[in-house]
C-alpha cells in the first residue's frame, strides 16, 4: 500500500485560490502565505495576491542570492537574473589590485538605483569589511535599502550620483547599477505585475531605455578609481548601445553574458595604459 501525507484542508483551499487566479507556483505560494499568518491576517494577504499584486510585495520580502530582502509594495522586486551582477561585482572585487605591505582602505562599493539593495546586501553579507554606499530616488526604495543593508552600509537618496558623498569620487572600486533600462512604449507590454505593481520610476528608462545608461556612462569616469569597474545590468538586445556610451565616455567596455541567469550586463572600466 503507497502511504500519502495528509494534505492540510486549508493548504488545499489555498492552493485552489491562487490557482484559480492564475498563479502557477500555486503550491509553492500556499505554503509561504500559511508560513506568514493565519486568519484575518492570512485572508488579508491572500486578497492581495489574488488581485495580482507580486508574491515578494505581499510577503513583504524577495529571496536573492540565498537572502530575504525587505520589500515594500510598491517597490521593484529583484530579478534573480540581477545575480550576474552580483557575479561580476565579486570577480572585479576578488581582481582589484591588493597591497599586503601597507594599510589598504576597504574597497568601495557604489550600488545606483540600488531599490532594495539586493547586490549591495548580498556583498556586504559574503564580505562584511566593505565600504558600501546605495542610492535610490525612490524613498520607499530607500527605506527597504537601509533595512536591508542596516548599519554597516549609507543609504542616500537622491537622483544617480547626486547624493553621492563627495569623499567618493574618484575612489569607487565597483559602480554597479540596475537602472531602469525599459523603453517607455513597451511598459505597456510588460506583465501586470510589474506595469501594475511596480513603480514607473523603476521601470521607465525613456524613449529608447538608455536614459539612465547615457547619464551613468558620462558621469562614472568621475567616481571610479584608476582600476574601478562599472557593471550595469542590460538586455540583449540593448548592449551594444549600453556599451558603446561607455566606451563614448572614454571606458573600454565588454558585454557579459550569462544564460543560465538569461542575464546581460555591460562591465567598463578604464583604458589600461
Ligand atoms: C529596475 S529598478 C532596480 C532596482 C534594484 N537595482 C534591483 O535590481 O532590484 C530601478 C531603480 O532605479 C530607481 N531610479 C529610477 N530613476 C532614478 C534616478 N534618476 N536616480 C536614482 N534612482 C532612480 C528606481 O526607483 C528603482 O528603484
Amino acid at each position: 500500500m503507497v502511504e500519502t501525507a495528509a494534505v492540510d484542508p486549508d493548504e488545499e483551499a489555498v492552493v485552489r485560490r491562487l490557482r484559480t487566479a492564475g498563479c502557477v507556483w500555486a503550491e509553492d505560494e500556499a505554503r509561504l502565505l500559511l508560513e506568514a499568518a493565519a486568519g484575518a491576517e492570512l485572508e488579508a494577504l491572500l486578497a492581495r495576491r489574488v488581485a495580482g499584486e507580486p508574491l515578494e510585495q505581499v510577503l513583504g520580502w524577495a529571496g536573492f542570492a540565498g537572502l530575504r530582502l525587505a520589500v515594500e509594495s510598491g517597490v521593484f522586486v529583484p530579478r534573480r537574473r540581477t545575480g550576474l551582477l552580483l557575479d561580476l561585482a565579486e570577480a572585479a572585487l576578488a581582481a582589484a589590485p591588493a597591497d599586503d605591505d601597507v594599510a589598504v582602505p576597504a574597497p568601495v562599493v557604489v550600488e545606483l538605483c540600488c531599490g532594495v539593495a539586493a547586490v549591495a546586501t548580498a556583498l556586504l553579507h559574503r564580505s562584511p569589511g566593505l565600504d558600501v554606499v546605495a542610492s535610490d530616488l525612490d524613498p520607499a526604495a530607500v527605506r527597504c535599502a537601509r533595512r536591508n543593508l542596516g548599519p554597516l552600509a549609507l543609504v542616500v537618496e537622491g537622483d544617480l550620483f547626486g547624493g553621492l558623498p563627495a569623499r567618493l569620487r574618484g575612489q569607487v572600486d565597483v559602480l554597479v547599477a540596475n537602472a531602469p533600462y525599459v523603453p517607455t512604449g513597451a511598459i505597456a507590454t510588460m506583465p501586470p505585475e510589474a506595469r501594475l505593481h511596480e513603480s514607473p520610476l523603476a521601470l521607465d528608462g525613456g524613449a529608447d531605455g538608455l536614459d539612465l545608461h547615457r547619464r551613468i556612462a558620462a558621469s562614472a569616469g568621475e567616481w571610479l578609481s584608476p582600476t574601478g569597474t562599472v557593471l550595469v545590468e542590460t538586455s540583449v538586445r540593448q548592449a551594444p548601445a549600453t556599451a558603446a556610451l561607455f566606451t563614448a565616455a572614454g571606458l573600454d567596455a565588454s558585454v557579459e553574458r550569462d544564460d543560465e541567469l538569461d542575464a546581460t550586463a555591460v562591465r567598463a572600466t578604464r583604458p589600461v595604459g
